[in-house]
């Protein structure tokens, strides 16, 4: 019979220190009220102390994964990580992780795909599943932000937006009834590559950082809010209702959406186009921000931990982010 796979197990950690509103507010001008309406943001984590890289958030997220799985770490045959905040430039996270968990010539692939780096992984690790290639493969998303951020005037639009985290779902086969993986569906436009980016250091400037660009902030992410906010919005429904059509259902059959999250406007707005009853709608922006790649499986795991899925859940999810990419999936569990 053709090998189906499926999310077998999933973790999540976030950095114990909350930083509210109201600390930023502190640091430069802008104000709990301005977030809480323009974003639904009202707290997220960031990391305390160095080094902490995504790798050292992604570590208890994996172990909870591969442990709610009824799976042994050495059973891990791949890892994918996902993270536009990668410990250090190279090698990538995924390297880190695999030494951190001790599994020496475990193949370790990162990828960069921003907000939707983990269902990017997903569809890899579905592939080498459903092709027999690997058996357990752990898909990581996990960001340090709180680091690369800038902590002024200038850069408050962005600033207020993003935290730290990490989710990891176990991707491995499908048994008994469980369809898993039913559908996913991956885009790209590099139209609007800079409008939601990371500039300086630059590999194809001689050199790579100057002191002019270090000046102008370019080392900050960037973004141009209004522009992306009209992508997001566009997108997401669109990806939903195709990837939907792909796995045979309607938006009646789906017993949980989850929506990445970079805005609670943006979760609103989706949702409300989908005609999906809020109740249905993970929301966990209030509490931890923009976690890009960390974002999905944090929501997964928490709703599984929750009682919000299990057996025989159908779970649709979709997301949009720096690329521009977009993508979307259905997973019964
Ligand atoms: O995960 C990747 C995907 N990212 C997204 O999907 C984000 C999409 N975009 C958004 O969520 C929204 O565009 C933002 C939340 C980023 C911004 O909301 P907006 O309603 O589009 O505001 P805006 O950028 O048009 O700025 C409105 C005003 C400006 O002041 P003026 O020019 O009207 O006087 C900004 O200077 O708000 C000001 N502003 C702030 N004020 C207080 C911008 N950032 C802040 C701030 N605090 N943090």
């Amino acid at each position: 019979m053709e090998k189906r796979a499926t999310i077998v197990g999933s973790g999540h950690y976030l950095p114990p220190k909350v930083v509210t509103n109201n600390d930023l507010a502190a640091m430069f001008p802008t104000s709990d009220e301005w977030i809480t309406q323009r974003t639904g943001i009202r707290e997220r984590r960031f990391i305390e102390e160095s080094p902490t890289g995504a790798s050292d958030l992604a570590l208890p997220a994996a172990k909870m994964a591969i442990e709610q799985a009824g799976r042994d770490i050495k059973d891990v045959d791949a890892i994918i990580f996902a993270t536009l905040s990668p410990d250090i430039n190279f090698p990538g996270s995924g390297c880190f992780l695999g030494h951190k968990l001790g599994l020496p010539g475990v193949p370790a692939l990162d990828i960069r795909n921003q907000c939707s780096g983990f269902i990017y992984g997903l569809s890899v690790a579905d592939a080498w599943i459903r092709s027999g290639m690997y058996r357990n493969v752990l898909v990581c998303g996990a960001e340090v932000h709180s680091t690369g951020l800038d902590f002024s005037e200038r850069g408050r639009d962005v600033a207020v937006l993003f935290g730290d985290g990490a989710g990891v779902a176990l991707v491995g086969e499908a048994t008994g009834d469980s369809k898993g993986i039913c559908a996913l569906e991956l885009h790209a436009d590099g139209s609007g590559a800079e409008d939601l980016c990371l500039l300086a250091p630059m590999s194809r400037n001689i050199p790579r950082l100057t002191q002019e660009m270090f000046d102008e902030g370019l080392h900050y992410p960037r973004m141009n809010g209004r522009q992306v906010f009209r992508w997001a919005t566009q997108k997401m429904p669109e990806v939903a209702m195709s990837v939907l059509a792909k796995a045979g259902l309607t938006i009646d059959d789906i017993d949980l959406f989850v929506p990445h999250q970079a805005n609670m406007r943006i979760n609103q707005m989706v949702a409300g186009k989908l005609g999906i009853a809020d109740e249905k709608v993970v929301h966990n922006i209030q509490r931890y921000g923009n976690t890009t790649a960390a974002t999905i499986p944090i929501g997964i795991s928490e709703s599984w931990r929750e009682g919000k899925l299990g057996p025989g859940s159908k779970v649709l999810t979709v997301a949009f982010g720096a690329g521009f990419t977009w993508a979307g999936g259905v997973i019964e569990f």
